[in-house]
């Protein structure tokens, strides 16, 4: 069986910095995936919230965090009613002159041009100086490379603004393949392997410890202790034949992860990945990989930190 035909996987994805070819390579799975009726909650949020500084016609301000080329935006702005505001806020400069390009043709639900901004920020920056004005903040595939005390800091600033927050795809661990029968495969490897994955995304991205599998639980805590109204579903890809170049990207990258995590162990990773790599090119596997998306909106009178 010959390697993947995909590029290395540490040139699509390291730690917190990513291709545009990844980016673009997941955001059809990634569109796919997402729950559309969180979308509609923000929007009705949005189009029902008046204060006495901003009345329902007045524009929205949305900040996107760690926006990567704009796929988020691509999402939602055309989902939300009402003249939209887009701040984009990345630490990827190259990234960001993308996320500007394929996203200044965007229109709103109704039909009307957003109006957009790009920030070169780092995130604990956008904590301190990036949510000025916002009604809602929302990022995709982002918390998982988190730490814990980027979510407090994050929710204590969504709190501060009064503002909805939308987060879509944050990984969740379950991961399982599944045969062509549909029935789930579940070997002693693949348990070890997504085992040592799981460990992986916990590795220190920088700041400490990242939240990796555990991102949903801290989000809805977090939230919720501030006296937000949760909602949450679970948005799984799901690659199967129709899905090849992604699952193939996706498994050349746990295998570089693997790596990383089991140096003593590169043959068995490597034996397992081409194990698996050879019956996805074959059309006899899927792979499942858990998300899941939160929108969470603040109780009006709940007092930050009273329980909800
Ligand atoms: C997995 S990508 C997701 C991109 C985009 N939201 C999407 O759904 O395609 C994570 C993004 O977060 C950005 N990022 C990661 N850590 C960051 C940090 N500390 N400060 C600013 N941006 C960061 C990366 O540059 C990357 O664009």
């Amino acid at each position: 069986m010959s390697m993947p035909s995909t590029p290395a996987a540490d040139a699509l994805f390291s730690d917190a910095l990513f291709s545009d070819q990844w980016l673009t390579l997941r955001e059809p799975a990634d569109h796919l995936a997402r729950d559309a009726q969180l979308a509609h909650a923000a929007d009705r949020w949005l189009t029902q919230r008046a204060t006495p500084t901003r009345p329902l016609e007045t524009q929205r301000t949305l900040v996107d965090l760690g926006c990567g080329s704009g796929s988020n935006p691509r999402y939602l702005a055309p989902r939300l009613h009402g003249a939209q505001h887009w701040r984009l806020i990345d630490h990827d400069a190259e990234l960001l002159t993308q996320a500007r390009l394929r996203c200044e043709p965007l229109v709103s639900a109704d039909g009307q041009p957003i109006h957009l901004e790009t920030r070169n920020l780092s995130l604990a920056g956008a904590w301190k100086h990036g949510l000025q004005g916002a009604d809602l903040v929302t990022a995709s595939a982002l918390f998982d490379l988190l730490t814990a005390a980027d979510i407090e800091a994050l929710a204590d600033a969504c709190r501060a603004n009064d503002c909805a927050v939308l987060f879509a795809l944050s990984v969740d661990g379950q991961i399982r393949f599944h045969d062509s029968s549909g029935t789930p495969l579940y070997s002693d490897d693949d348990r070890f392997m997504l085992a040592a994955l799981a460990a992986h995304q916990q590795r220190n991205k920088g700041g400490g410890p990242a939240m990796g599998t555990q991102a949903p639980r801290h989000l809805r805590e977090s939230f919720h202790r501030r006296g937000y109204h949760i909602r949450e579903a679970t948005t799984p890809w799901r690659l199967g034949p129709e899905s090849l170049a992604l699952a193939e990207a996706l498994l050349a990258g746990w295998r570089t992860a693997l790596h990383e995590q089991l140096p003593q162990q590169h043959s068995r990773v490597d034996r397992w990945h081409a194990q698996r790599l050879e019956r996805l090119m074959r059309e006899q596997l899927t792979v499942t990989v858990g998300h899941r998306d939160l929108f969470a909106a603040p109780i009006a009178d709940a007092a930050p930190g009273a329980p909800a």
